[in-house]
């Protein structure tokens, strides 16, 4: 199937305040130079969000990460656990059709949800609460048929199993997920034959139901409030154990990804002995790690020039966060942006929280001079051709 991104798009996407803490502890996860590891957790979370996958949302988590956008969108494209258009609002429900579902009865589990839900994949129901696709093998074959709702599985489906489930979640409630046929987990339908003390002092549901039952968010979006979000990784590090050869994974340290989202090292060979002044605005993020070292916090304003701030939001790249994060570090015009140095850009590159390197790579000062010498209604024609 064709993944393309949905054409009614709104205009912007940002994280709320728990769930940016709640990525920018993710990031932290992975080594240094790997941030762009977390891009599925990040996408996954502004689905959550949102309810879907939106283009500003995948743009927002490509700046969080300082990856390319394409390379955020490849992401997003490819997993089908990604819905790019607008869904249901209890749930898309996601029926394996491939083999051993097909053979099973995957087909009549289609029938019943293009009679209750829409005819087509994709289409929320008349009453907005359920969609549904088609989706390839999720890898509980032995418990064929079987389909996803939400983030859990429900297998050893029937059609009036379905359309049950489907009643149910309709009414408010969240049934247990797992075999729908008493099977306690994927033994042989007549029973275990052998490892049968394992019987004994089980908990009422196999492992994954178990942890979705105790977790109890299968159809429940997190929208930062309702569900407590933690960063167990964010607490004290460890000691190393003694003679432990590696150091705590740490984040980049500030210092601006290329757009594969691997941290920028050093400066690349060929600029290696190239004067570097910090009066040179620095035009790729190598060269504005090389002045990195001499980075210092530009003067800002306490407050924009006559209580009117420019609309920095006219420049590609800056959104409504990122536009507030100027504010605060005292940034409210386009001309000083487009003023700022090297070692300015430098520094700014380094402390835009959770949006490092973005000066450099959105290409902030030179965009910015184009506004101030020819002004806006020329700039937003240059804008169209990335003409800066
Ligand atoms: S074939 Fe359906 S889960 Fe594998």
């Amino acid at each position: 199937m064709l993944r393309r991104l949905h054409k009614d798009q709104p205009a912007s996407f940002e994280f709320t305040p728990a769930n940016l803490a709640w990525a920018q502890g993710q990031i932290s996860k992975y080594p240094e130079g790997r941030q762009a590891s977390a891009i599925i957790p990040l996408l996954w979370r502004a689905q959550e969000q949102h309810g879907w996958l939106t283009r500003p949302a995948i743009e927002y988590v490509a700046g969080m990460l300082g990856m390319a956008y394409i390379r955020a969108l490849e992401v997003a494209t490819f997993y089908f656990m990604f819905q790019l258009q607008p869904v249901g609002s209890i749930a898309n429900i996601q029926i394996c059709g491939t083999t051993s579902c097909m053979i099973c009865g995957a087909e009549d589990l289609i029938a019943v949800c293009q009679e209750l839900i829409a005819k087509q994949p994709h289409t929320v129901s008349s009453d907005g609460k359920f969609s549904w696709e088609e989706v390839e093998c999720l890898g509980a074959c032995s418990n064929a048929p079987m389909a996803q709702i939400g983030k859990d599985y429900y297998e050893d489906l029937t059609p009036e199993k379905l359309r049950d489930l489907i009643a149910r979640f309709s009414a408010g409630e969240v049934p247990v997920p797992g075999p729908q046929n008493g099977r306690y987990a994927s033994e042989p339908l007549t029973g275990l034959t052998s490892l049968k003390d394992h019987e004994a002092g089980r908990k009422p549901y196999n492992a994954s139901a178990q942890l979705a039952v105790d977790i109890g968010e299968t159809v429940k979006r997190i929208d930062g409030t309702e569900v407590p979000l933690t960063t167990p990784w964010l607490g004290k590090p460890k000691a190393p154990k003694s003679g432990a050869k590696f150091s705590e994974p740490k984040p980049g340290a500030g210092r601006p990804a290329d757009d594969t989202g691997v941290t920028v090292q050093e400066a690349p060979a060929q600029s290696k002995g190239k004067p570097v002044s910090k009066d040179d605005p620095a035009s790729t993020p190598a060269e504005a790690s090389a002045v990195a070292s001499e980075a210092v916090k530009p003067k800002g304003l306490t407050a924009a020039r006559g209580g009117a701030a420019d609309n920095l939001k006219e420049i590609e790249g800056i959104g409504p966060v990122l536009e507030k994060l100027c504010h605060e570090l005292g940034f409210f015009h386009f001309d000083q942006i487009a003023g700022w140095s090297g070692a300015d850009i430098a520094w700014m590159d380094q402390n835009l929280k959770g949006f490092r390197g973005r000066v450099t790579r959105d290409k902030w000062v030179p965009q910015a001079k184009i506004i101030v010498t020819e002004g806006l209604e020329a700039f937003r024609i240059r804008a169209k051709t990335n003409d800066y």
